[in-house]
């Protein structure tokens, strides 16, 4: 299943920050949360599948024009549930792999149930975070046309263009979004909102490193170093 499982991503997912490969490391962060994760009792095949298909319906949310909203988790649960069955696999077993992928949004507001979900959510959440985390930010910079930096009041934004508020409101305009305000709204706080304790200790090593290269942009931006 594994390989008609790639075929089936590789085929549907061309965004350069939603690839291929960042289904393959969340895929491989996933395996190494469960290895190391105390007392985990998986079902591996479920976490294999929910990994691989996880962002199958990220094309879906972002082409969708006109003020339409699709969540690609919600869509994904169903894309996968359907991919599965074709592919011979139980009902039971395909619904398990849609539960894990409907919750495994930072912004969804589900919350995880399964370990199998609880794990994906923290593999998923690993790759935005530290060094890779920095380079795929900017390429979704890019892919929204966003600046470099935003050198605002992080609390004025908040107010204007995070509906909800930190750390999971919804961006009124991505345009005025920024990696500097992705990392100071949401991603200092991935760590206190992971499931796994071993996804929590990546998430915190990851997070200084990112951390580190934000003081140093802002200063190298502002002309102090
Ligand atoms: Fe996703
Ligand atoms: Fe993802």
């Amino acid at each position: 299943m594994y390989e008609e499982l790639v075929e089936i991503v590789k085929n549907k997912l061309k965004s350069s920050s939603h690839d291929l490969s960042h289904t393959f490391r969340v895929y491989s962060n996933c395996i190494k949360i469960a290895q190391n994760e105390p007392n985990c009792v998986v079902d591996i095949d479920i976490l294999q599948a929910a990994a691989l298909l996880h962002d199958i319906a990220r094309p879906e949310e972002d082409m969708a024009k006109d003020g339409k909203k699709v969540d690609h988790a919600i869509l994904g649960a169903q894309q996968a549930q359907e991919i599965l069955v074709n592919l011979g696999k139980t009902q039971q077993f395909s619904e398990s792999v849609a539960s894990a992928i409907k919750t495994h949004r930072f912004r969804g507001g589900l919350v995880p149930e399964t370990m199998e979900a609880k794990i994906l959510f923290d593999a998923d959440k690993l790759d935005v975070i530290g060094n890779i985390g920095i380079a795929r930010s900017y390429m979704i910079a890019g892919e929204q046309k966003q600046d470099i930096y935003n050198d605002c009041d992080i609390n004025e934004y908040v107010k204007n263009n995070l509906v909800g508020g930190v750390p999971s409101g919804k961006i009124i305009d991505i345009s005025k979004h920024t990696p500097n305000i992705e990392f100071a709204t949401k991603n200092v706080n991935i760590p206190n909102k992971m499931f796994t304790q071993t996804g929590k200790e990546l998430a915190l090593a990851r997070l200084k490193r990112m951390e580190e290269f934000f003081n140093i942009l802002k200063q190298e931006i502002r002309g102090s170093m």
